[in-house]
């Protein structure tokens, strides 16, 4: 029984010292970082460019991790968008089993040059599932092919279908959870598309340009500012994502980073501030 109890009794003594250790190097570190000793502050005396000031100022620190508590975040908006009055085309299931992943990895490469042959329904849905389909489950939460921070998932997929069999042309977007395209507008967009792309060609020639893009409050409601960070980045998976499926599927592609953000969002119909066009990514046939 004595045993026992000293044994207690030296487990709670080594937890204390840890807990006082622990506090003593969060209180270092905060005071540190609060006075300004750290070797970021040094950066906040020079002028910044834009880009340096966004991640200068979204950069984590003990600060402004404290003082995120009490700062006002915005309301989180809904999990899914939808075109509620749209028409609904649903995609048929993806079922595809292509090459090894490594075969995949080693032969993607940016594409621009694409055929005349359109691409199939099939094929379309295989992409889209591959960019943001479900694939789990995490109590109420579904998870997707690709990951998010928080399982907030803050990018939306529109689908610009120009040479697709049996779509009509037109602008589309992607239903996540019901695998399926709504219709935003109809017609051919090759022209606006390419000329919001700056002028690149293998926008208008691709037989399907999908657009990503990013309902910032998703992530920003619980990650304030940095957010911005995080959906940049989830963009960039979703496009390796499609990348590798292309290339499963013998297909060409290339992302776009250049473009007119501001054609680009009044193409797709978005305000460019509550949600805005982030990375485009072109498909086409070889
Ligand atoms: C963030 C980002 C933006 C890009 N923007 C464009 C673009 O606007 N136009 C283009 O033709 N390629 C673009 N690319 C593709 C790159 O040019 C390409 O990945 C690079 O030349 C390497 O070639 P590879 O992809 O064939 O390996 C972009 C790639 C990334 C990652």
């Amino acid at each position: 029984m004595y045993h026992y109890h000293k044994i207690f009794k030296n487990d709670m003594q080594m937890y204390l010292n840890i807990q006082t250790l622990s506090l003593a190097m969060a209180g270092f570190v905060l005071f540190t970082d609060f006075f300004g000793l750290s070797a970021y502050s040094k950066d906040a005396e020079k002028e910044l460019s834009p880009g340096e000031r966004f991640h200068h100022e979204t950069s984590l620190t003990w600060r402004g991790v404290i003082g995120d508590v009490f700062r006002s975040k915005p309301k989180k908006p809904p999990q899914y968008k939808n075109y509620p009055d749209s028409k609904i085309i649903k995609l048929p299931k993806p079922a595809y089993r292509g090459i090894p992943l490594e075969e995949a990895i080693g032969k993607r490469r940016s594409v621009r040059n694409y055929s005349s042959k359109p691409l199939t329904m099939f094929q379309l849905s295989q992409l889209l599932f591959s960019a943001q389909g479900i694939t789990g489950k995490l109590y109420d939460q579904s998870l997707r092919t690709a990951p998010s921070a928080g399982a907030l998932y803050p990018i939306e997929v529109y689908v610009i279908a120009n040479t697709i069999e049996g779509l009509p042309q037109g602008i589309y977007h992607y239903d996540v959870l019901n695998h399926s395209l709504e219709l935003v507008k109809s017609g051919d967009f090759s022209k606006e598309i390419t000329a919001g792309g700056l002028e690149q060609e293998m926008l208008g020639d691709a037989d399907v340009t999908f657009v990503l893009s990013a309902i910032f409050d998703r992530v920003r409601h619980k990650y304030g500012e940095r957010g911005f960070r995080y959906a940049y980045i989830e963009a960039g998976h979703i496009s390796q994502n499609i990348y590798l499926q292309a290339v499963s599927l013998g297909l060409g592609s290339v992302s776009v980073g250049a473009f007119l953000d501001e054609k680009i969002n009044d193409l797709i119909g978005v305000d460019g501030q509550t949600e805005a066009v982030l990375y485009l990514h072109a498909v086409g046939t070889l």
